[in-house]
């Protein structure tokens, strides 16, 4: 039998063969992509991923969620207390209400108890009183002995273009937006290390970190809140912690009528205020927190929520910043001007 030599030539030949093949397929596999995110942003209300666990996936009640204690922030209202409710259905769970109005809390607390939920701590707390986190976390640890999940979704919206606006109004945002959840987290995940728990910390983002209008700080806030969970979920690979970022689209909650707008002490009221619920295609509370919880129970490190149209805007502002600024620049700031009009009515 002759023997089988490998030419120069034939090595040639091969890797021009495999070049061309890759020159085919990249195309193909590049409009294959788009397609289906396409597809995709038009047909779903969350990633591909966390479609596929919502399918196959762990359910909330089979997840390490059970027998766990699960601190809320920002559970007086909205997501925190739609999350609240949908976690009080998990057997075991002990959960920790914060936020500032006790009263507000007391009342999600009772739903909680009515919904199967024993164990409940209503724990008032102002997140952007650092000073206090501490304190809290301490009574967290007497009622219950640790914390295993950390939800970190206490926020507030701001209105009215930066130039309009108060600079104390600004830093406020960024205040409870973004040095309060890392002032917490950076405290509970110190406590989950020294204690060997196996955390789990949630940031409630929004798709507004990719720069909105109308709301500059709220979105620097949201951004710098992604980037520092990207940063801490590295840092504590070794530590036993897993890190989750959701970002949300617009959701039907009472957001809008409690922002900040353009000056001090000034609040959103008026139900032209929350321009973006109505007008963006929101999804409702129970919804987000369905997908959200589910999210949880697999510890995705990210996932992505939103009604069909603005998944598109999502991706399209994420993959392709320049052309879609270019394009849509101009007709999303005459959005933002009339709903600047409708705060000032
Ligand atoms: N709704 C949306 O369209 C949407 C979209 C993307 C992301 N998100 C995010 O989802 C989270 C929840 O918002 P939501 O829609 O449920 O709005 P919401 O109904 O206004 O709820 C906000 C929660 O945060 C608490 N909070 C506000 N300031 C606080 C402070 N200084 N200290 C402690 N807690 C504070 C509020 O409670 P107290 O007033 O009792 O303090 C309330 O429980 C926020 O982080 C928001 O940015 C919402």
């Amino acid at each position: 039998m002759g023997k089988f030599v490998i030419s120069y030539r034939m090595l040639n030949f091969a890797s021009l063969a495999l070049a061309g093949l890759l020159l085919f397929t990249a195309p193909v596999l590049a409009i294959l992509l788009i397609v289906f995110m396409i597809v995709g942003a038009v047909f779903m209300d969350s990633d591909v991923s966390l479609r596929i666990l919502e399918k196959f996936g762990t359910k909330p009640e089979d997840s390490f969620l059970k027998n766990s204690v699960v601190w809320i922030t920002g559970a007086s209202s909205g997501l925190g207390e739609e999350l609240a409710y949908r976690l009080s259905k998990i057997s075991g769970i002990s959960l920790v209400l914060s936020s500032r109005k006790e009263k507000e809390l007391e009342r999600v607390a009772e739903n909680c108890k009515a919904l199967g939920c024993s164990k409940v701590l209503v724990l008032p707390m102002d997140i952007a009183e650092y000073n206090m986190h501490e304190k809290c976390l301490q009574k967290v640890v007497e009622e219950f002995g640790k914390v295993d999940v950390l939800v970190n979704n206490a926020g507030v919206y701001q209105q009215g273009f930066v130039l309009d606006c108060d600079f104390p109004v600004l830093k406020r945002t960024i205040e409870v937006d973004f040095l309060g959840q890392i002032s917490l987290t950076r405290l509970v995940a110190k406590h989950m290390k020294d204690t060997n728990t196996k955390g789990f910390i949630t940031f409630v983002s929004s798709i507004a970190s990719l720069g909105v209008p109308f709301t500059a700080t709220y979105s620097a806030a949201k951004a710098a809140l992604n980037c520092f969970a990207y940063a801490v979920a590295n840092e504590w690979l070794e530590c036993g912690i897993d890190v989750q970022v959701v970002r949300l689209g617009p959701v039907i909650t009472q957001i809008g009528e409690n922002s900040l707008m353009r000056a001090e002490n000034q609040v959103g009221g008026s139900s032209s205020a929350h321009h973006f619920n109505t007008e963006y295609n929101p999804m409702t509370a129970k919804r987000s927190i369905e997908l959200m919880a589910i999210a949880m129970a697999n510890k995705l490190p990210e996932a992505w929520i939103a009604n069909k149209l603005c998944f598109l805007c999502m991706y399209a502002y994420e993959y392709l910043p320049t052309t879609t600024r270019w394009i849509f620049g101009k007709p999303f700031l005459q959005v933002y001007k009339k709903a600047d009009e409708a705060t000032k009515k």
